[in-house]
């Protein structure tokens, strides 16, 4: 049966506004829609395909798990999760590793670990998070509630208490708001939603000194940063900051639905049996491809590459910026980029990612007037200087519109 997007409004959930193209095929990165057009990647599934499309070393891992042994649930342990469990430990500060089967799912763990953490050691009052106006962490009740955006959390129902919002990057407001009762303050080290906008590396310092001040718990969610997008494995790594709890997800699985929950020994030990779960979380398949991603990221070649590819990606966008005047800032880490409309062009970031569409690239947007790009790690340079020759094109279509 051939289907076309017209299904999508008859059976789907009004919660997405999908694009009219349905990708059918992808290879590195480029992608191919129903009707065989070409586009360049540069969404790479909203920071997922770390390797771009169908990575053979990720195909092969998924294929050969796939003969094997695909879900057992958590009361039986199994290879693939334990050999996952084991190179992250390795690879970070964690001791402790919890899966799960995204970044919600990650995150939401991390704040139940804090609450239980803080309530064994100091008592149940010790319960307040703080977080971060425009951050973004997640869907669940707890994670939307968390998150900063009271667009996406408004609207439910009573939410989940004792969580308060300082302003990014200013440690003055967070000053304001610790005190003995804070369990645990989250942030993400680059707002991706909510702008790309990287912490300064004053503030993610600051924020560990205050978190070890109050005996306050300091998470990272690094769901959107994690595994190479800034250049290094995970974010803190650049920043010389270790924190106590650190989630994963997105590019963990390269396009394979996997998170993770990482941490010490003397933190996780408050998680005992029975006190949290999943399902699926260490799904062999999953993990067995995370494995994959892990290994094939966690190189000098590949990391380093992401620093000279991002230089490579900003360069053009700058060019770009100095012919048709309509960004006024470039910015992010790594290949996380942002691109920020200026005031002659605020709000039209989605009109900018159409347009790019139909000079066949695929782009993304934060929030209403910035253009993201989260490419693969690997793109060839030859797709960097072609995708931003049609990216070229649409913001031409754009300023001339
Ligand atoms: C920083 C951050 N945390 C959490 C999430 C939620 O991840 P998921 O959509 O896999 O639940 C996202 C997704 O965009 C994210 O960017």
């Amino acid at each position: 049966m051939q289907v076309s997007r017209s299904v999508f409004d008859d059976v789907m959930v009004p919660n997405y506004a999908p694009s009219k193209i349905i990708p059918v095929k992808g290879e590195g990165s480029r992608v191919w829609d129903q009707n065989g057009t070409e586009f360049i990647d540069f969404a790479g599934g909203i920071a997922v395909n770390c390797l771009g499309h169908c990575h053979p070393a990720l195909v092969t891992a998924l294929k050969e798990q796939a003969d094997k042994l695909w879900h057992l649930s958590n009361v039986m342990t199994n290879e693939p999760a334990l050999l996952l469990a084991k190179a992250l430990v390795d690879a970070t500060f964690a001791e402790k590793v919890y899966f799960a089967n995204s970044g919600a799912e990650a995150n939401e763990a991390a704040l139940k670990l804090a609450r239980r953490f803080a309530k064994d050691k100091y008592g149940e009052q010790k319960n307040q998070i703080i977080a971060f106006k425009q951050g973004f962490h997640g869907r669940t009740f707890f994670t939307v509630t968390v998150g900063g955006q009271p667009a996406y959390s408004d609207g439910f129902g009573p939410k989940p208490e004792a969580i308060v919002h300082g302003e990014f990057n200013n440690l003055d407001s967070v000053k304001a708001l610790i005190n003995a009762n804070t369990c645990a303050v989250m942030v993400e080290p680059v707002q991706g939603e909510g702008g790309v906008m990287p912490a300064t590396a004053e503030f993610i310092k600051g924020l560990r000194e205050l978190c070890d001040l109050h005996n306050a718990l300091l998470i990272f969610d690094e769901v959107q940063t994690g595994v190479g997008r800034t250049g290094e494995l995970y974010a803190y790594m650049g920043y010389g900051v270790t924190p106590d709890i650190l989630t994963t997800a997105k590019a963990l699985g390269g396009g394979f639905p996997i998170g993770a929950m990482l941490t010490t020994t003397d933190i996780a030990k408050h998680l005992v049996v029975g006190t949290h779960g999943s399902t699926y979380g260490g799904n062999p398949l999953a993990c067995a491809v995370a494995l994959a991603a892990v290994n094939t990221v966690n190189t000098p070649a590949v990391l380093s590459g992401v620093n000279a590819k991002a230089k490579l990606f900003k360069d053009g966008l700058n060019k770009i910026n100095e012919k048709y005047h309509v960004f006024s800032e470039v910015r992010g880490a790594g290949l996380l980029i942002g691109a920020v409309l200026n005031s002659d062009y605020a709000g039209k970031a989605r009109d900018v990612m159409l347009a790019a569409a139909d000079q066949g690239l695929m782009a993304l947007v934060a929030g209403t007037s910035v253009v993201r790009f989260a490419p693969s790690l690997v793109i060839p340079d030859a797709d960097i200087i072609e995708g931003l020759a049609r990216f070229e094109r649409a913001v031409a279509q754009i300023v001339q519109a």
